[in-house]
């Protein structure tokens, strides 16, 4: 059995064979993403590929721009061709739940903008169908947000403010997370469009038609791709 972290690495390893020369990519959020920034820089180096990407967070920003990876902002960009990008949990109808890093509003704006979305994971985040007890995280905004978390409660949830060490986690786009605990989940797509609906809330982590291909990197070394 080989560690998760390795996992994760075959996994953004069988994204790169997706890239090639010219093309706008959309670049995700965390530590598995962080292989494929990693895999794509050097090849960049290696083969000269011309590649622009469009970051989802201000820390890929940063990562890509020390990597030596072309950035461009999404408004500038006429198309992304390939967006790649990690998640949380992933189920068998492509169901994604992302959001761990506080990203989720700009992973899910790109991933609507990619003409394809390849998102990687490791086996033990893959399962049959979400059902819950699931965390899903929320992005809303800070004014009346004791307000807010009390109508997702009322929705079903345990929520539970975001925090970066002793203060609130602040978003890239200047918002709060609450991470909300869902014990029992019988329509996940049912469950975003409620929680969408809600007065302060800027988006939810359930990500629902936004992939195409799930790439998992497996326990015994191999990778299967869905
Ligand atoms: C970032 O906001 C998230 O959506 C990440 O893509 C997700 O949490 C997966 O993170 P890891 O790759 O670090 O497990």
């Amino acid at each position: 059995m080989i560690e998760q972290d390795q996992q994760k690495a075959n996994a953004a390893r069988e994204a790169l064979t997706h890239v090639r020369s010219g093309m706008v990519l959309g670049l995700g959020t965390g530590s598995t993403f962080n292989h494929f920034l990693t895999l794509l820089a050097e090849r960049i180096k290696a083969e000269g590929l011309n590649v622009k990407g469009v970051p989802t967070s201000l820390k890929t920003a940063r990562l890509a721009r020390e990597a030596g990876i072309p950035l461009i902002e999404l408004d500038e960009a006429s198309t992304i061709d390939l967006a790649v990008d990690g998640t949380d949990v992933a189920d068998e109808q492509f169901h994604l739940i992302k959001g761990g890093g506080g990203s989720l509003y700009r992973e899910k704006k790109v991933l609507q903008e990619a003409g394809q979305r390849v998102i990687l994971l490791e086996e033990d985040k893959f399962t049959t169908t979400i059902s819950g007890p699931a965390t899903v995280p929320v992005e809303v905004v800070p004014f009346g947000s004791t307000k807010t978390r009390r109508e997702l409660t009322a929705s079903g949830a345990d929520c539970k403010y975001r925090l970066d060490g002793e203060v609130q986690f602040v978003t890239d786009n200047g918002n709060y997370i609450f991470d909300c605990t869902y014990h029992d989940i019988t329509d996940i797509e049912a469950l975003h469009q409620k929680v969408k609906l809600m007065h302060g809330v800027v988006e939810t982590g359930i990500f629902v038609d936004m992939a195409d291909a799930l790439i998992i990197g497996k326990k015994d070394g191999s990778v299967e791709t869905h």
